[in-house]
């Protein structure tokens, strides 16, 4: 059973989002010392996160990063943020042309969402009691070759739909129109509250260490 923390799958659709062409999607930003913070963060991977692909995400509180890697703590202190959660999100390999939800190689197009705890499926734990809405992501391996992609939808009140292979609901390819695109060379913060995928060509599983923190991003975006 996956772990599942971002994303509810009650069949009802997210709060509408107003998209227009002058929303910032993204933005690059300066975090202290992140290439050394990768590294250190991709050997804590490899050592407390379970792999995919059973596992494609999985949620770490502050206490086990602080006590792992301290200074990546103090890097966001640094800047002001105090870290709520370190999720270590994996994108498998999948196609851009592949439209069909149930096919494990189509892009998982989805809006980022509070847990659930009247989901429908079993064993959904809640992990995420508050609305994601901008979320920091350092990139980990294989994603300057992934691209992620920024959707409007054609039709706002369209239900979900099921992806297998993420167990869980996300957007219908049919109903959504990319908007903007960008790929992850450095950190960057970013909309998790529109619509949104990430396309990786790579045979390998493309990961990022995305943060939750107790304040707002809106400033850096
Ligand atoms: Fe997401």
């Amino acid at each position: 059973m996956l772990f599942i923390i971002l994303v509810m799958l009650t069949g009802t659709h997210c709060k509408s989002q107003a998209i227009n062409s002058s929303m910032q999607y993204y933005n690059f930003i300066d975090v202290p010392n992140w290439k050394n913070l990768q590294k250190q963060i991709i050997d804590f991977k490899n050592k407390f996160t379970p792999p995919p692909p059973e596992t494609i995400w999985w949620c770490h509180f502050e206490e086990e990063v602080r006590k792992e890697i301290p200074e990546l703590l103090e890097s966001f202190e640094s800047m002001g943020l105090k870290m709520k959660q370190m999720i270590i999100f994996t994108n498998l390999y999948n196609d851009i042309a592949v439209t069909d939800n149930k096919d494990p190689m189509s892009i998982f197009v989805h809006t980022d969402r509070e847990d659930n705890p009247n989901s429908t499926y079993d064993e959904v734990p809640v992990l995420t009691d508050f609305v994601p809405t901008i979320a920091l992501n350092i990139p980990l391996e294989h994603c300057e070759e992934s691209t992620t992609l920024f959707y409007s939808l054609t039709d706002e009140s369209q239900d979900d739909v099921y992806y297998p292979t993420y167990n869980c609901g996300g957007h219908s390819h049919s109903n959504a129109v990319e908007v903007e695109r960008f790929n992850l060379v450095q950190p960057a913060v970013l909309r998790v509250d529109v619509p949104h995928g990430v396309y990786n060509p790579c045979k390998e599983p493309r990961t990022v260490a995305t943060f939750r923190f107790e304040s707002d991003l809106q400033d850096l975006l």
